[in-house]
């Protein structure tokens, strides 16, 4: 793909983008999300929910890391997840992906689809993306080439050698690097990316797949305030578009993106509600925020 190419394709995106914020006072929930249920292969989402989690329990060598957590997220919800160290956040999004099976209880993906019918693959390609806390994009490859390979990853070595990228994928690639806030930097090594830029760059790879559901594992750790900021507004972007479950420990990140936050606590639910309705919750206040 030509930059002139790249460029009147982010163009594009942000005529898109300035006609949807003008048509919604959420920044386009409803408007983004229409672009979600237009898919073939669809989550059925008709009864407001994307995920679905009832009763789920996990144990290792007898401890319950998840202990009968139930919890659902509609579509289009950008989900906050908060708790104590060894709360089972990770685990929980373990379970979703596919990474470890859960003893009892029921995942679903919309209304129809039983998530623990699926291994990690199978789940990835029904539309799930998940971000670990590490980054781990290419260093030696460009921006461009890292998000370019985010699309060749399901084909063979052969298949991928001879891979160019069609219309509405560079369309797609030029739109993700403007939102990744690396549109000015497409010919840069990965490699010499700041910490927060590399985030951005595997939150855009992740993009690349047009994931319905996004799970983040603390995706501000250990980036200055300004990333913390800019990632803040890079999620409130996504929201609507795709749904989003966010584990993070930093407060101020969550009071800039957080509608629901759900408090895990011993593998369950402890408390759920807005921050201030959270923060107030004296149970909270004992496990978690008052130490
Ligand atoms: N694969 C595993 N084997 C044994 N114990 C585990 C495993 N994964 C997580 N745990 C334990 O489960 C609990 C929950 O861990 P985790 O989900 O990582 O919590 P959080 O992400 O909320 O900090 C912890 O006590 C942790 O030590
Ligand atoms: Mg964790």
């Amino acid at each position: 793909m030509t930059p002139d190419l790249l460029q009147k394709g982010a163009q594009r995106v942000a005529e898109h983008a300035k006609l949807v914020s003008q048509s919604t006072e959420s920044g386009g929930r409803s408007a983004g999300y229409g672009r979600v249920v237009q898919d073939a292969n669809e989550v059925d989402v008709t009864h407001g929910r994307i995920l679905y989690l009832e009763d789920v329990s996990v144990s290792f060598d007898g401890f319950k890391a998840i202990n009968k957590l139930s919890l659902d997220i509609a579509p289009g919800e950008l989900r906050c997840i908060i708790g104590p160290n060894g709360a089972g956040k990770t685990t929980m999004m373990d379970i979703i992906t596919g990474k470890t099976r859960p003893d009892e209880g029921s995942v679903f993906f919309g209304s129809t689809i039983d998530l623990l019918r699926h291994n990690e693959p199978e789940i990835a390609q029904l539309g799930i993306g998940r971000k670990f806390q590490k980054p781990t994009v290419f260093e030696h490859l460009t921006v461009f080439e890292n998000l370019e390979l985010a699309l060749k990853t399901h084909k063979g070595v052969k298949a991928s050698m001879f891979f160019k990228l069609d219309s509405a994928q560079s369309d797609r690639l030029a739109e993700v690097v403007h939102t990744i806030h690396l549109a000015g930097s497409v010919s840069t090594l990965a490699g010499v990316l700041s910490h927060g830029q590399k985030q951005w760059l595997e939150i855009g790879m992740l993009l690349m797949q047009d994931p319905k559901l996004l799970l983040l594992d603390e995706p501000v750790a250990g980036m200055t305030d300004h990333e913390t900021e800019r990632t803040a507004e890079l999620f409130l972007t996504l929201k609507g578009q795709h749904s989003l479950m966010v584990v993070e420990h930093d407060m101020s990140f969550i009071r800039t993106i957080s509608d629901i936050v759900t408090v895990l606590c011993d593998g369950s639910v402890l408390a759920q509600g807005t921050l201030d309705q959270v923060q107030a919750d004296e149970r909270v206040i004992e496990v978690y925020l008052g130490r």
